[in-house]
């Protein structure tokens, strides 16, 4: 989407690959292991700067995907409505947005409590993006019309209680988040859940209701989670092979919510979601899917045979990203919980 050539020039500090390689380990670091580190890091030109580098660029490979897996009138929708991005860094998913929505008449407001993000995320809007309508601010101003707040990678630093408490008293009508794909990430993004219905929200995705998780509701040892597969760039695959952090193959949680009066936006009901891609075996490949069962959801094992696809077929969903909404027929149930499928070719056409 964005080559790292084109972010460099527009970036706070002029860093060599050196700098950047040690600033990103820092910042790794900080998300995983010292969280208490990450406020001196978002105080750091030299860290910001990294973080647009690398971490800007790949992370809007993820909502491209998201946006992929979402119904056409809900970005009908998005594009009529004011989007917030709470956390917005320096304006990933903003500029994501711009980019896979190819909406310049959209208005954005990027809010940040960093002002070295901000700072970086205009100069970055003002080079690259001069045409398009947003705001960068450090709290959510007063909008006239519909809002849709966005949360990317910055629920799980505020936490959701704070999230819940934007959400409200913004009266956000599209709610979208793309948080680490981790089991602590899980956990909060699980009360989240629970808050959102609670306010009167309908989940989109991953769910296919709003019906308990049977992760939560099972208390299984697991997490749901997607995982995005892309092809970077050489010089972000360079920078990402120099951090042993794999891009390539993106873990991330994806939640999207719409309030309950246009619940009807929802095209999910009677489908199946992909939650799991577990193994490719020889004549088969073996995907977790959860689905809806009167007001449970479950999950279910299913078996799709690798003899119903061609050759340069089955390589395609072989290389997939999971979290596709897929149809198919059973043809043999081997179990309660473990199905033999004949799956839909229509999957094909998103990949
Ligand atoms: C990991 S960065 C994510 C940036 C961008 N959304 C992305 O995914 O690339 C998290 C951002 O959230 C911001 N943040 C965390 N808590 C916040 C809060 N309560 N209000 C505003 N910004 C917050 C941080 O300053 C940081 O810039």
């Amino acid at each position: 989407m964005l080559p790292l050539s084109k972010i460099q020039p527009c970036l706070l500090e002029d860093l060599s690959e050196t700098e950047i390689v040690k600033c990103l380990k820092d910042l790794s670091d900080g998300f995983t292991k010292s969280r208490h580190k990450i406020d001196d890091l978002y105080a750091s030109r030299k860290h910001i700067s990294s973080y647009a580098s690398f971490y800007l660029p790949t992370n809007m490979y993820k909502m491209e995907f998201l946006l992929s897996q979402l119904p056409e009138k809900l970005l009908e929708q998005l594009r009529g409505s004011t989007i917030i991005e709470v956390g917005t860094g320096p304006g990933t998913y903003i500029f994501a947005l711009i980019e896979a929505l190819k909406c310049q008449m959209c208005s954005f407001v990027g809010v940040d409590h960093s002002p070295l993000m901000l700072e970086q995320a205009k100069k970055l809007h003002d080079s690259l993006y001069p045409c398009s309508d947003i705001t960068w601010r450090a709290d959510i101003p007063k909008v006239d019309g519909e809002k849709t707040l966005v949360f990317g990678n910055s629920l799980n630093e505020m936490g959701h209680y704070s999230a819940l408490k934007l959400v409200k008293s913004n009266k956000a009508k599209i709610v979208i988040c793309i948080e680490p794909g981790t089991k602590d990430s899980f956990e909060n993004m699980g009360q989240f859940r629970e808050g959102m219905i609670k306010d009167g929200y309908q989940i989109l995705y991953p769910c296919t209701s709003n019906g308990p998780c049977p992760i939560i509701k099972d208390k299984k040892d697991d997490w749901c989670h997607q995982v995005v597969r892309t092809k970077l760039d050489d010089s972000i695959e360079r920078l990402s092979q120099m951090i042993k952090l794999d891009r390539k193959t993106m873990p991330a949680i994806f939640h999207v919510y719409i309030r309950n009066e246009f619940a009807a936006l929802n095209d999910s009901s009677g489908k199946y979601r992909i939650v799991r891609t577990v193994k490719n075996i020889k004549h088969a490949f073996l995907w977790d899917i959860c689905l809806t069962e009167g007001d449970d959801n479950k999950i279910v094992r299913i078996e799709v045979m690798k003899k119903d696809f061609k050759k340069k077929e089955v390589k395609l969903l072989e290389a997939m990203s999971t979290g596709h909404l897929i149809d198919f027929e059973i043809t043999k149930k081997l179990s309660a919980d473990k199905w033999r499928v004949k799956l839909s070719h229509s999957i094909l056409d998103e990949l």
